[in-house]
């Protein structure tokens, strides 16, 4: 009715010339917004089942926090192995799964028995470990390697086992005794398994196929700018706890208080309503609560705390005791939020002096797993005078939370949505749903995490824009406390004016943003050129730049490569970064050398990118310096 309405009105309008044509405009200006309209309906219907889908993927999941401080058996060391390229292992000739996997780790019955493999005569790695570094024949491997690990195992009674994995790099399928336990997808986040009914007293057989093919659909995608280290990269351990145990728990300050803890315990088994305990003896609390039939309480009580900052990294212990179970964590409480483009930690603003890292161990070209790899890099962040690092592009092992927990740092944490993954695919998003799960599950309590960051350097776009958004929802579900954060691209709104607008950024509470002005973008002396802005009223962390130089290649600042010129583009860019008013952080790209496939030329980099202010030879780069005392200036400032 509308429309007829309104064409007549028109038509009236139009009065004399060419009234056919005006009608035929009309007709397809209509006709385009039907078509339009529709598919702009289609999106909505899209996005809106997007978001909804968030809530139909499973939020919860079986996984066992804070291993450390439970009792369990190491499974690191030498495992055997068999390099199974084409997953001989798994599929038939037919291309079929094969029940008689090596899985089976079968051993011939008799002299006439054919088996045609055989683990305890293979190989071995070690584990925690990737298998990149351990072997030249598998530097560049891509595929499954078979892990073996025999043990015994005296379970006491009325106990549960679970077989727990730090993170295994990409695809996991795992069995005991030659019965299949699980699968796991994501190279960074941990896993386990309950092996209560499978183990045995004596000559368990542990079986893990590890593949790190890249695929389109993974999370991340198929290029990166990072070493695809595969293998069990990190500890596995037997966990043995009571037949109801407390899995997991959340214990931090509530959002916006200074005083009031709040949060929630999971108890897992039957005996689900328990009076539970919750003490931190330093200071004499001690609350009691109760759980429900479902085996979780929602807990919270004052306190008077001292407030965690890198000043005072104070930990407390928390013990949390029910009538079958008791676990102590070290928990530091501090609150942060963001007021306009400040960030507060503990109610005040903090500037955040930082730097990137990748998991990649110093001096070395494998992947970080251990307390010592966590306490060199982060030590080495510390004497650049940092007091924050961006934790790039997945989450790192659990020893580099902890130890910034002690020694005062403050953590970004990311999921490895990187690029242009598939925005598209219901499983590429599931995917990234559950490595953000259990990013967030196993670090909710470390007080040096402050920052989730959804994705580095994605593409603006409706897909993307929705499927970030879901993290973002998701990420809030999970942790309301902490700040939700994105490496975003800027974009121009002139010659040398960068602006800060990407669509995301609505969704986030501190932009992060990437630039590389003076290498990718011109020359060093370009950045003075450049005046900033931004189209939110929110802190944005300049969570990328820098440029590479070879360690120890000394020329005039001009030459690319050398350290000169790497010392001279970070001079030009802190001048460029001190005029921008809402900068409220930067982590320069980045600590130490890292390897990388992209990075091909010959005697600089050699598959090493070198961007590190740090080579990998452990050698600080004239660069390095330039930031550090940049940083002692902002501390002295800031006393
Ligand atoms: C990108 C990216 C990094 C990459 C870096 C570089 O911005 O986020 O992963 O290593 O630039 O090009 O060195």
């Amino acid at each position: 009715m509308k429309v007829a309405k309104f064409i007549r009105h028109t038509l009236v309008r139009c009065g004399g010339l060419g009234k056919l044509s005006c009608v035929l405009v009309l007709l397809v200006a209509v006709s385009g917004s039907f078509g339009c309209s529709e598919r702009l309906s289609a999106r909505a219907e899209f996005n809106h089942q997007r978001l909804a889908a968030v809530n139909a993927y499973p939020l919860e999941q079986n996984l066992i926090t804070n291993i450390d401080n439970r009792s369990t058996v190491s499974l690191n060391g030498k495992w055997q192995v068999i390099i199974d390229p084409y997953e001989n292992g798994y599929y038939d000739y037919r291309y079929q799964p094969t029940k008689d996997g090596y899985f089976k780790n079968a051993k011939p019955r008799d002299k006439t028995d054919l088996v045609e493999y055989d683990f305890d005569k293979s190989e071995t790695l070690n584990v925690p470990g990737d298998w990149n570094s351990q072997q030249d024949k598998l530097l560049f491997y891509e595929g499954t390697i078979w892990y073996k690990k025999s043990f015994d195992y005296q379970r006491k009674p009325d106990r549960r086992v679970f077989v727990y994995f730090g993170a295994a790099n990409y695809h996991s399928i795992v069995y005991l005794n030659g019965q299949k336990l699980g699968e796991h997808e994501g190279g960074f986040t941990p896993f386990n398994f309950e092996i209560t009914k499978v183990v045995h007293e004596k000559d368990n057989f542990l079986v893990v196929k590890v593949d790190n093919k890249r695929r389109r659909d993974a999370v991340p995608t198929v290029n990166t700018d990072w070493w695809n280290y595969g293998g069990l990269t990190r500890r596995v351990e037997l966990v043995e706890v009571p037949e109801t145990f407390i899995r997991d728990y959340f214990i931090q300050l509530k959002k916006g208080s200074l005083k009031t803890v709040a949060g929630w315990i999971q108890l897992d088994g039957n005996k689900a309503e328990q009076k539970i305990t919750v003490e931190i003896p330093e200071i004499s609390v001690k609350r009691a609560f109760k759980s429900n039939a479902d085996g979780y309480v929602k807990i919270e009580f004052d306190a008077e705390l001292q407030l965690w900052s890198p000043e005072n990294s104070r930990l407390y212990d928390v013990t949390i005791t029910s009538e079958t179970d008791s676990l102590t964590d070290s928990i530091g409480f501090r609150s942060i939020e963001t007021k306009g483009s400040k960030i507060l930690l503990n109610g005040k603003p903090i500037f955040l002096r930082g730097i990137c890292m990748h998991e990649q161990a110093p001096k070395s070209n494998a992947r970080a797993c251990s307390q010592e790899h966590a306490e060199t890099l982060l030590g080495w962040a510390k004497e650049m005078n940092c007091n924050f690092v961006r934790l790039a592009h997945y989450p790192h092992n659990e020893y580099m939370p902890r130890t910034a927990d002690r020694l005062g740092i403050l953590v970004w944490a990311e999921i490895p949505v990187y690029w242009t993954i598939l925005w598209e695919n219901e499983d590429t998003l599931k995917n990234a749903l559950n490595q953000l799960t259990e990013m967030i599950t196993r670090d909710k309590n470390r007080a040096s995490v402050i920052l989730w960051s959804m994705a580095n350097e994605t593409p603006v776009g409706k897909a993307r824009n929705v499927f970030l958004r879901a993290l973002v929802k998701r990420a809030k579900s999970l942790d309301p406390t902490r700040l939700i954060t994105a490496a975003m691209e800027k974009s121009y709104k002139g010659a040398n004016k960068p602006v800060i607008n990407d669509p995301f950024g609505r969704h986030v509470d501190v932009l992060g943003c990437n630039e590389y002005i003076g290498w990718y973008e011109g020359l060093p002396d370009k950045c003075d050129l450049y005046t900033w802005s931004t189209t939110y009223d929110k802190p944005v962390i300049i969570s990328e730049f820098g440029g590479g130089a070879l360690g120890g290649f000394h020329a005039d600042k001009d030459t690319r490569w050398s350290e000169e010129y790497q010392e001279y583009l970070y001079e030009e860019q802190i001048k460029m970064l001190e005029k921008i008013p809402f900068l409220a952080g930067t982590s320069p790209w980045i600590l130490t050398d890292f390897m990388s496939p992209r990075r091909p030329l010959p005697q600089i980099q050699d598959y090493w990118n070198r961007k590190g202010l740090i080579s990998d030879k452990g050698e600080k780069k004239k660069a390095f310096y330039v930031m550090q005392r940049f940083y002692e200036k902002l501390k002295q400032a800031e006393q």
